[in-house]
């Protein structure tokens, strides 16, 4: 499998803007979903064997109310309404894992806002074979 980082910015995003006046991320900047049910960003990933692995999402919540995200596999629903709950300020970045199978090749990966406030902003996936 190849694992890594891959940054919220260079993913595909729908109802969202790219940020950075929010320090501690990684990369470039961060992704700050619109405050809208059905706001997702998609990353794609490569395994060279089937298999489980785990995915690292990371993200802030400055807010004090969980901001919840179903993740999508391949549009597979693999977590339904994944707490991302606050981190205590916009610039204090966590992560939240999940273990899922992905099959050989390329895999997408969707993290999609669940609620009217929109998800997390949210840093980067991380793969971890
Ligand atoms: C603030 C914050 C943003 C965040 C937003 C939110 O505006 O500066 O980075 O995305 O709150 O509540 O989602």
């Amino acid at each position: 499998t190849s694992g890594g980082r891959f940054e919220a910015e260079n993913a595909s995003i729908s109802q969202g803007v790219v940020e950075s006046n929010h320090a501690g991320y990684s990369g470039t900047g961060f992704v700050n979903y619109d405050s809208a049910s059905g706001a997702y960003v998609q990353w794609t990933v490569s395994a060279a064997a089937a298999g489980p692995v785990t995915l690292a999402l990371g993200y802030a919540n400055g807010t004090s109310a969980d901001r919840p995200m179903d993740v999508r596999v391949n549009g597979a629903l693999v977590a339904g309404g994944m707490s991302f709950a606050g981190t205590g300020a916009w610039t204090t970045w966590q992560t939240r894992t999940l273990t899922v199978n992905l099959p050989a090749g390329t895999s997408t990966v969707r993290a999609t806002a669940t609620t009217a406030a929109g998800g997390p902003n949210v840093d980067y996936l991380e793969v971890r074979p």
